[in-house]
């Protein structure tokens, strides 16, 4: 994952804002040890930044993670949803190609930075 000025505290908090009731941690006790940002635009949704802690991997806590997402966005009548995955994270893209998630190699995203930050 990349972390940008996006994801400083309070750009988190404005996202969190705008997207009630959709992102989820995991916790292990008072540990948090998974995390997800899920958003959408009223058109289609978007999945963020899903991470879990390396010693509690493989345990199915990034499945539920995104399924309590996709169920979120389903009630919100949101039929696509979209997240983004660097070209060198393989083991990333074998998780969602193992999930069922389809690979899209009929589109390149195209970015504008508006400011001199990190974004
Ligand atoms: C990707 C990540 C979130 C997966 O979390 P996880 O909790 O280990 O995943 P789960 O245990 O829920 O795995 C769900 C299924 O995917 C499989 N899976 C998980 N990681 C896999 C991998 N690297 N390669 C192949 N399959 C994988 C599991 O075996 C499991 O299969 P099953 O349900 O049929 O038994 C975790 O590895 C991670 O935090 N990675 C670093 C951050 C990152 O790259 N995030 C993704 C950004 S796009």
């Amino acid at each position: 994952m990349t972390w940008r000025t996006a994801d400083a505290r309070p750009a988190v908090e404005r996202y969190l804002a705008r997207n009630p009731g959709l992102s989820f941690v995991a916790r292990c006790g008072a540990q948090l040890v998974g995390c997800v940002l899920c958003g959408h635009d009223g058109r289609r949704g978007y999945l963020q930044h899903l991470a879990v802690d390396a010693t509690y991997r493989r345990s199915g806590i990034g499945r539920q993670l995104v399924q309590h997402c996709l169920a979120k966005l389903q009630q919100l009548g949101i039929e696509k949803v979209h997240l983004d995955v660097l070209v060198d994270n393989k083991a990333a893209q074998q998780f969602w190609q193992h999930l069922g998630w389809s690979r899209r190699d009929d589109l390149q995203r195209y970015s504008w930075i508006t400011s001199d930050a990190n974004a």
